[in-house]
């Protein structure tokens, strides 16, 4: 492998632009060498910008390439979509690469698993884009909870909510919402989409798996508006909750919604435990957009929470004040990814093993809904 990792992305739409190019283009360990996307003038215009040499618009060709070493999946995910991630992710693990892939790699869990597995076999490294366990805040969160600093851990509240389709009158781009027919039909997606992120810091947090879950789905804006101004009912998990319980005791609650009066990206992380208590939440009206509160007064009369100061080293390289939070923690994100196949071992954190683990919760909470009960894990 050469000392710089050659990198191929499958999709050059907004969020490739936004997040996973420039954090390629910016890590000392990699160099982007081809883009691929069904649209070409897309994907030239982006190949322009990040100065790719090669372009594609089938994937398969692309991965035919020997000297390409990881490939980035950041295509829609959509239930049912020939392009979601799950099938260019076996392709890419197929064809003997490193995989980075958007979330989820698959909606059902056991199929990630099998990609866990397929890449374990071949001693590939995978990715999920987990984004917000590389915002530098949470980063030390993390660090502060394994150190010991809430003792040890009670109870986590995971929050990812923000009013992105709060409005039924503004057209949305997503072309997977299919009309809904009746009632029953509820489908799941703030779940999924919004939830998994916080999904995996609860379980990284507290480090335990969930031993068993109740939740519930709701739709709260039946009605939205497309890009061609048709109105469509739509039956969409719009907002959702559940708790659950760790194997290792102690619970969480977890709340995702995308119809919540708050910003981007709305995350808010709260870990109390028998010492004290980390309070940490991504906003874009914060100063750095990261905020992580501490208290460890153990006097109830007493207790406040006072801002902690967050590490250089948890910064991505090339760190600038103010850049917008996407660049930033996906650049987190990607060197940690390429400095994990580099450097070998068996380091390799947010990886389909744990979307895996992720997506699980969100299959059982999805039945748990559906069955009116607590579901226990793993599910059989
Ligand atoms: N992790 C996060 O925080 C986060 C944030 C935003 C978006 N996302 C995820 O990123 C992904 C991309 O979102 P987006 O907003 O950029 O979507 P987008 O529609 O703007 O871009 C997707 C691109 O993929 C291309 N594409 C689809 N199938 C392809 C195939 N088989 N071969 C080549 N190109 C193909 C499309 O032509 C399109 O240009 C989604 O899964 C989304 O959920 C993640």
């Amino acid at each position: 492998m050469s000392e710089k990792l050659r990198v191929g992305v499958i999709g050059a739409g907004r969020w490739s632009a936004s997040a996973h190019l420039p954090g390629f283009a910016r890590s000392p360990h990699s160099e982007l060498v081809a883009i691929c996307d069904l649209d070409r003038d897309l994907a030239e215009q982006r190949a322009r910008e990040f100065n790719i040499p090669h372009v594609y618009t089938d994937y398969q060709e692309m991965l035919l390439r020997q000297d390409i070493d990881v490939v980035d999946v950041c295509t829609r995910g959509g239930v049912g979509d020939k392009n979601s991630h799950e099938p260019l992710a076996f392709a890419t693990l197929e064809a003997g690469k490193h995989c980075l892939c958007e979330k989820p790699v698959a909606h059902d869990y056991r199929n990630t698993w099998k990609a866990h597995e397929l890449a374990s076999a071949k001693g590939l490294k995978t990715k999920v884009g987990l984004t917000f366990r590389y915002a530098p805040a949470m980063q030390y969160m993390r660090e502060l909870i394994a150190e010991g600093f809430i003792g040890e851990p009670f109870i986590f509240n995971g929050y990812e909510q923000n009013s992105q389709f709060i409005s039924a009158t503004e057209p949305v781009t997503k072309p997977d919402l299919i009309p809904a027919t009746e009632e029953e039909a509820i489908t799941v997606s703030s779940l999924e989409g919004y939830g998994a992120p916080i999904i995996d810091l609860s379980l990284w947090f507290m480090d335990s798996n969930l031993k068993s879950v109740v939740g519930t789905l709701h739709n709260f804006v039946p009605y939205r508006t497309m890009m061609n101004g048709q109105k469509i009912r739509t039956n969409i998990d719009d907002g959702d909750v559940y708790i659950g319980e760790y194997e290792k005791g102690g619970f969480c609650t977890i709340q995702s919604s995308y119809v919540t009066v708050n910003s981007y990206p709305g995350l808010e992380a709260r870990a109390y435990g028998s010492k004290g208590a980390l309070i940490c939440r991504l906003g874009a009206e914060l100063e750095g957009q990261q905020l992580l509160l501490q208290s460890t007064s153990p006097d109830a009369s007493e207790v406040a929470y006072v801002p902690v100061t967050i590490p250089d080293k948890f910064y991505p390289p090339g760190y600038q004040v103010g850049e917008p939070w996407p660049s930033m923690f996906y650049a987190n994100l990607v060197h940690n990814f390429n400095q994990e196949i580099i450097y070998g071992g068996s380091e390799n954190q947010g990886n389909f093993a744990q979307s895996a683990r992720v997506q699980e919760i969100i299959n059982a909470v999805e039945l748990s809904f559906r069955e009116r009960r607590w579901v226990d894990l793993p599910l059989a």
